[in-house]
């Protein structure tokens, strides 16, 4: 692939503009920052300079250019990204190079391929009986397309044959969940396609249609395209209306999803019936921090959003809720009271907090003096969580008001807990990631240089004249790309750099070091010939060191004068500078 192109393309992209569309940035002196997409940040610890181009994370290092941004957050390889970069900016980069590049491509292709078999199934003629279901489940032919619903055929080796015959190899089929012991895994069920962040299409859901007595839905199991704690159903046609919207539903079921968008409202994503792991977060708080939940009303949905709500809050997210009644789930909710009350529930979402405390009432016997005190005491552990002091005098008030009990007695037991609590609360400071090991004062010039090197090409000359031998491979292999680089493109920046050297791991790494020294950004020529001498200088000591070394185990007196000899004009040479 032309660097030029991948420079051209970098260039033409501001950094802090496309990361700010993916997450919210402020500005913060010279650069932006907001919470980190790569791990699960509470305070903001993702810094994109606009100057250098690039970004760093200070809590889990992640750093790069934008397209190492891009590849980082959608999962994919750095020509994906560079070709949809490209594309942004009107630069068609081949498209066969996308094929080479994804390690999954085939795995994506062949669900691709059994997708689209699913779609035609449910148009033909066999898919007569499915297509009367979905019909009578109100999904119309717009929806089935859009989520690609399909039908698998009441034969078990339809799609084996097809694959088979494509050339693929059954025992990946296997592992791919498609077949199960060389035949169809998915026999006679209505297939809903599940797809990765970034739309591909990487697991199936089968559900039966006329009444069997077996498993609602059959789901793809593990594959290396899919773990069902890192996917969440709808993800990717969700990213755009989350960013409009500014919020992101999180519902239990794909059916509650694949309803709340037939009647527009498409910021939905699902959590295919398991609770909320830590990767999902991290994917939804990619999205938005402003959650809403909308579990199914029942008791397994009540106790499913106090667990989740909690989980979501103590990761910083602003949590609602919207409940439905009847026990419904927002399918059925939708089916029987129409859009439009649900369009009003969504515009009345509860806080979570006072959702909570609602939910606390359950089942207490208010005439009960133990029952009572037992509720009073877990809402005062819930007001004592709320930040804002007006608020936690609103809910007292309310309290008071329900309990019958003194408003004066409340606030005490409160002022308690509180107190207790902030002697319990020691903040804890985001752990900074200290891989590296220490560096010796010698390894720190080193990477000042580099440092430098990146920053004026006045400095690259000035350290290919010196001749200086850097005493480190890694260090060496940089520089010498370093000005290489500048000698084929005629400047250089970090940015672009780093777009050069994607595929060397420990120079990038290392240059993730270096980008973080941090240092002033003007310096003067002579600060950097003086380091370079204290190289020079390190070289030599480490030479006579070398040499002491020698004399040591020589046995041969003539053959010790003689590294002495070259011992002391090393020791002479290096004074007379
Ligand atoms: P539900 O039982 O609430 O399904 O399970 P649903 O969304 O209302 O679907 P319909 O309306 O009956 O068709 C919620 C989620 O739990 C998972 C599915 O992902 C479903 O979306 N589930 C449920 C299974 O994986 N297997 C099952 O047998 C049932
Ligand atoms: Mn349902």
């Amino acid at each position: 692939m032309d660097q030029s192109l991948i420079n051209k393309i970098r260039e033409n992209i501001d950094i802090v503009e496309f990361v700010g569309e993916k997450i919210e940035l402020s500005k913060k002196g010279k650069n932006y920052i907001g919470l980190c997409p790569f791990h699960n940040d509470n305070h903001p610890s993702l810094s994109v300079s606009k100057e250098k181009q690039i970004f760093k994370c200070f809590v889990c290092g992640e750093s790069g250019n934008v397209f190492q941004f891009l590849m980082k957050f959608e999962n994919i390889s750095f020509m994906e990204a560079v070709r949809i970069l490209g594309e942004r900016i009107g630069i068609q980069v081949a498209s066969n190079t996308k094929t080479l590049e994804n390690k999954n491509q085939k795995l994506y292709d062949i669900y691709e391929i059994a997708c689209s078999y699913y779609q035609n199934n449910l148009l033909s003629k066999e898919g007569e009986e499915a297509r009367l279901y979905l019909k009578q489940r109100k999904l119309d032919m717009d929806v089935i397309k859009e989520f690609r619903i399909g039908l698998s055929l009441n034969k078990r080796d339809m799609l084996t044959n097809l694959l088979v015959k494509k050339g693929y190899d059954l025992e990946l089929l296997n592992t791919l969940g498609l077949t199960s012991f060389d035949v169809d895994t998915y026999i006679n069920r209505v297939i809903f396609p599940l797809t990765n962040t970034f739309g591909l299409v990487n697991g199936f859901s089968g559900r039966i249609y006329h009444g069997e007595n077996t498993n609602k839905y059959l789901n793809t199991t593990e594959t290396p395209i899919f773990k069902k704690g890192e996917n969440l159903f709808n993800y990717s046609r969700a990213k755009d209306s989350v960013r409009h919207d500014k919020f992101v539903i999180v519902m239990e079921g794909f059916m509650a999803v694949i309803r709340a968008y037939t009647i527009g409202i498409k910021n939905c994503v699902a959590l295919m019936g398991t609770s909320l792991t830590n990767e999902q977060i991290t994917l939804i708080k990619r999205l938005s921090s402003n959650v809403y939940l909308c579990f199914d009303g029942d008791d397994a949905g009540i106790n499913a959003t106090i667990k989740n709500g909690k989980l979501l809050k103590d990761n910083g997210c602003n949590v609602k809720v919207i409940p439905l009644k009847d026990k419904l789930d927002p399918d059925d909710y939708i089916l029987k009271y129409g859009s439009e009350k649900f369009y009003s529930l969504l515009s009345s979402a509860i806080l979570f907090n006072d959702y909570k405390i609602n939910s606390l009432k359950k089942g207490v016997d208010f005439n009960s003096p133990n029952d009572l005190t037992n509720y009073i005491n877990l809402v005062l552990k819930e007001i004592s969580m709320e930040d804002d002091s007006i608020k936690r005098e609103i809910m007292l008030k309310n309290l008071a008001k329900e309990t019958d009990v003194w408003y004066n007695t409340l606030e005490k037991k409160l002022n308690e807990i509180l107190s207790k609590e902030k002697t319990n609360k020691i903040s804890p400071l985001p752990k900074i990631e200290q891989k590296a090991k220490r560096k010796n004062k010698y390894e720190k010039t080193m990477q000042e240089i580099i440092f430098y090197m990146l920053e004026k090409k006045e400095i690259i000359t000035l350290v290919s004249r010196s001749g200086v031998y850097f005493p480190n491979e890694l260090y060496r292999t940089i520089i010498r790309e370093i000005t290489y680089f500048y000698e084929k493109y005629g400047y250089i920046n970090i940015a672009d750099f780093l777009s050069y050297m994607e595929n060397n791991k420990e120079i990038k790494s290392c240059l993730n070091e270096i980008v973080s020294l941090e240092l002033d950004s003007s310096v003067d020529s002579m600060v950097i010939l003086e380091e370079l001498k204290a190289i020079k200088d390190y070289n030599v000591a480490l030479e006579i060191k070398r040499l002491e070394n020698l004399i040591r185990n020589e046995v041969d007196p003539l053959e010790q004068a003689r590294i002495s000899d070259e011992i002391r004009k090393l020791k002479l040479g290096s004074e007379k500078k």
